[in-house]
């Protein structure tokens, strides 16, 4: 009777031992998984457009004539994909989550040119132009430094998040107009002088997400740290 209560105990406990390892394991790949990382490969959707940051080779027509960002509604296009990089000149460990206000560039996966912005006029609703920069190693210049505003420790893929251009302290936004012919239907993107403006907000999708191999974000900040 003892040695059965005794069995019982024990099973319960290892029972509750294997639940509670269980749970370790997933918050760890939970919080591994939360945040945009360096060198993580994702789409930009702005969620009250309903449209995703793009890119493609078509020079604008006006302005700059630097090749042109819009914005699309299909979500299966790879002229959408763009590359989480340091900005110009700084480094970041590759799958280190990205801190919020930190700097970044974000590089065009398919043209390996660099989101850029500059005092030229855009095309529909002349406002600040946005276009994408760069030679083929895809390096620009400081027009393509970019500050991801949020305000929690890290950029979460879960939250929007604001992009400010660093040299004309603007902040990268739909203007809800949209093209004609030859890319009809695609949405114009510029920069705006405030964060409170509409089509600001910029939430992180389907993507290639790199992740730190085994640390967790606190201990992966505190190596960046070391390495300065
Ligand atoms: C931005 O780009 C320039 C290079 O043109 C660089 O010198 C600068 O340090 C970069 N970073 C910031 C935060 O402006």
């Amino acid at each position: 009777m003892v040695f059965r209560k005794f069995c019982n105990n024990y099973f319960y406990l290892i029972k509750i031992l294997v639940l509670v390892s269980l749970w370790v394991v997933q918050v760890t790949e939970g919080s591994r998984a939360e945040y945009v990382t360096c060198g993580s490969i994702l789409k930009l959707l702005n969620k009250d457009l309903n449209l995703r940051l793009h890119s493609h080779d078509v020079k604008y027509g006006s302005g700059s004539g630097q090749q042109s960002v819009t914005a699309v509604d299909v979500t299966d296009d790879h002229n959408s994909h763009w590359l989480v990089r340091a900005a110009k000149d700084e480094t970041c460990k590759r799958g280190a989550p990205i801190k919020c206000n930190s700097n970044i560039r974000l590089q065009h996966v398919s043209t390996k040119k660099n989101l850029h912005s500059h005092y030229f006029s855009s095309p529909l609703s002349g406002n600040q132009e946005v276009s994408c920069y760069g030679d083929e190693n895809g390096e620009g210049d400081s027009g393509d430094n970019w500050t991801v505003v949020c305000n929690n420790d890290y950029w979460r893929r879960d939250t929007p998040v604001k992009l400010r251009h660093i040299d004309t302290i603007s902040y990268l936004a739909g203007s809800g107009r949209t093209f004609g012919r030859p890319i009809s239907g695609q949405g114009e993107i510029v920069g705006v002088s405030s964060q409170y403006e509409a089509y600001t907000d910029w939430q992180p999708q389907e993507g290639l997400f790199v992740h730190p191999s085994d640390l967790l974000p606190h201990q992966q900040a505190k190596i960046s740290h070391t390495e300065l």
